[in-house]
């Protein structure tokens, strides 16, 4: 059995909305991406809605729009994707890294604010691989000493925490659509914001600095981050699909948990009373019967298997650039890197039966078997 780590979930029903585009002759700046900007508005619980051309570029444009620049410090989290610390780079402000809680694998809140200094404007903080743990604290945090929060939702969508969707947090959030997310419009992305200011400058930057005014006619640098007409109309479909696709979510989650809750190998992902869990991806942390290396071989021997898997997510501050730019060194970050190189995705995605979660885990279990006999046999 061939089990890939993500598959998108395409019904005929985002076939034919592509189709019916197609058909339409307006591809670019039409009504789709406005309709799909008020249906994520409205999961979001937020008033506006900005549709981009992906999770980064998004990122970007709330930077720029927070008026985050140079000299500037922007806190977030290590264990991330890169490009919730790459936005910060971008507007040539510094990334402020925080060590993570082991049990969230988001920012470690008791470390946030002994991270704040005279040049700290912002956070950016992740909802890592979904999971919404310390959102309601965060926001707290940042109105207390004044700074931006921007939520990278990415791996988030329709999740919530402590009773509020995720997306809803801050100044504004960032969704990201890419095939492997909740939702997917095959390149894509979403900032939403309560704040009208904000939402304008953001269109407006994303249309190449227009403000309305004639199509040649520039009130700013801009770029062009748009959504098409063609994703806008995936995605609208995806999001009216949103309840059924997030209950074949949790199902497959339920199936792992139960399937690995006595496991010996590996500790799975915890969630607080509050927290609803959008699952993204499902990952699972080897125990300490393991040693750094062994990950390695047990995703080596997952593929052999063909098994879907990936090392998610390496620290971000030790990236090479990352290390060039910011100079750090392994250690800096010890829970991160702890976690980092212990944990790993198994496949999940929404068409996943009961026969394929039972022969990931025993592939995985014979995996993990494997790697320690023959570790201890060295
Ligand atoms: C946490 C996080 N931030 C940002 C992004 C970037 O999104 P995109 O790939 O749509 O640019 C991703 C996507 O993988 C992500 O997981």
């Amino acid at each position: 059995m061939n089990i890939p780590l993500s598959k998108p979930d395409i019904t005929e029903r985002e076939i034919e909305a592509v189709v019916e585009v197609m058909r339409s002759e307006v591809l670019s700046i039409g009504p789709k991406v406005e309709a799909f900007e008020q249906a994520v508005a409205k999961i979001a619980g937020r008033q506006h809605a900005v549709g981009v051309s992906s999770g980064t570029s998004g990122l970007h444009l709330c930077m720029i729009a927070a008026g985050i620049g140079p000299g500037d410090e922007v806190i977030t989290t290590p264990f991330s994707f890169v490009a919730s610390a790459n936005c910060i780079l971008f507007v040539n402000a510094t990334p402020k890294f925080v060590d993570i809680d082991a049990r969230t694998l988001n920012i470690d809140l008791d470390q946030v604010e002994a991270a704040i200094g005279p040049r700290t404007k912002a956070i950016v903080a992740v909802e890592t691989f979904g999971h919404p743990g310390g959102m309601i604290e965060l926001e707290q945090i940042a109105q207390k000493n004044e700074l931006v929060l921007i939520e990278d939702c990415c791996e988030g969508f329709g999740g919530q925490a402590s009773k509020r969707p995720i997306g809803s947090f801050g100044r504004a959030g960032v969704f990201g659509f890419y095939p492997n997310k909740q939702i997917t419009t095959g390149e894509g992305g979403m900032i939403v914001t309560d704040d009208e200011r904000f939402a304008d400058h953001c269109r407006s930057l994303r249309n190449q600095g227009r403000s309305g005014m004639s199509w040649l006619a520039h009130q700013r640098l801009g770029y062009n981050y748009r959504l098409t007409e063609i994703a806008s109309a995936i995605g609208i479909v995806q999001c009216e699909r949103i309840d059924e696709i997030l209950a074949q979510r949790r199902r497959v989650a339920a199936l792992y948990v139960e399937r690995l809750m006595l496991n010996k190998y590996v500790i799975l992902p915890t969630l607080g009373e509050d927290d609803h869990c959008s699952w993204f991806v499902f990952v699972v942390r080897l125990n300490d019967l393991f040693e750094p290396g062994d990950r390695d071989e047990v995703i080596r021997e997952l593929r052999l298997n063909q098994i879907g898997t990936n090392n998610y997510f390496p620290p971000i501050h030790l990236q090479p650039y990352m290390r060039d730019a910011l100079g750090h060194q392994p250690g800096d970050f010890p829970i991160c890197e702890y976690v980092s190189e212990r944990t790993l995705a198994l496949p999940f995605f929404n068409t996943m039966t009961p026969a394929m979660v039972d022969h990931v885990v025993a592939t995985l279990n014979a995996c993990c078997e494997k790697v320690l006999t023959k570790r201890k046999s060295r």
